[in-house]
């Protein structure tokens, strides 16, 4: 018997998708300890420079990481990354290592980096553009607190 229907590559596809650039975002939170402590200078050094931040029994934050994937809609899903893929990478590369955790101790990528908020951008954007399935990083923002946060744009922004 004959049929009309052609095998699946074969299909004519209309694009059902616009043409431009989108950057999406996945919020996410998570809460850890830390000290700010440089062990290559004295105590006092380490008081002036980081205040309360120096404590040696250390304090927590609830932080709250937004990352940017920038891209053009897929013309079949119309999706730049689907964001459930999105909130599934950061929870691997960043909020399972992080949350509850002592980000001096416990964090392996964070092995003997002081953990200030613009060392943590730059050491999550490691950590999540390798894992990227769709789209191209832009952006790895954290807030420590309301009020203050700091921002990554890669290793070649300027
Ligand atoms: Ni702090």
């Amino acid at each position: 018997m004959r049929t009309e229907s052609r095998p699946a590559e074969a299909q004519p596809r209309s694009n059902r998708s616009l043409e431009g650039l989108v950057y999406v975002t996945r919020r996410a939170h998570f809460n850890a300890a830390h000290r700010l402590h440089n062990p290559d200078y004295d105590d006092a050094w380490n008081r002036e420079q980081f205040g309360v931040c120096n404590n040696p029994h250390w304090h927590g934050h609830n932080y709250v990481l937004e990352v940017t994937v920038k891209g053009r809609p897929d013309p079949a899903t119309g999706y730049v990354i689907d964001l459930s893929e999105l909130k599934r990478i950061v929870h691997e590369a960043v909020v399972s290592k992080c949350d509850h955790r002592n980000l001096n101790e416990e964090v392996d990528f964070l092995k003997g980096i002081l953990p200030s908020t613009e060392n943590l951008v730059i050491a999550f954007w490691k950590e999540i553009e390798p894992r990227l399935t769709a789209g191209t990083l832009h952006s790895v923002r954290l807030y420590e607190t309301e009020r203050n946060y700091a921002e990554h744009l890669g290793p070649t922004a300027s």
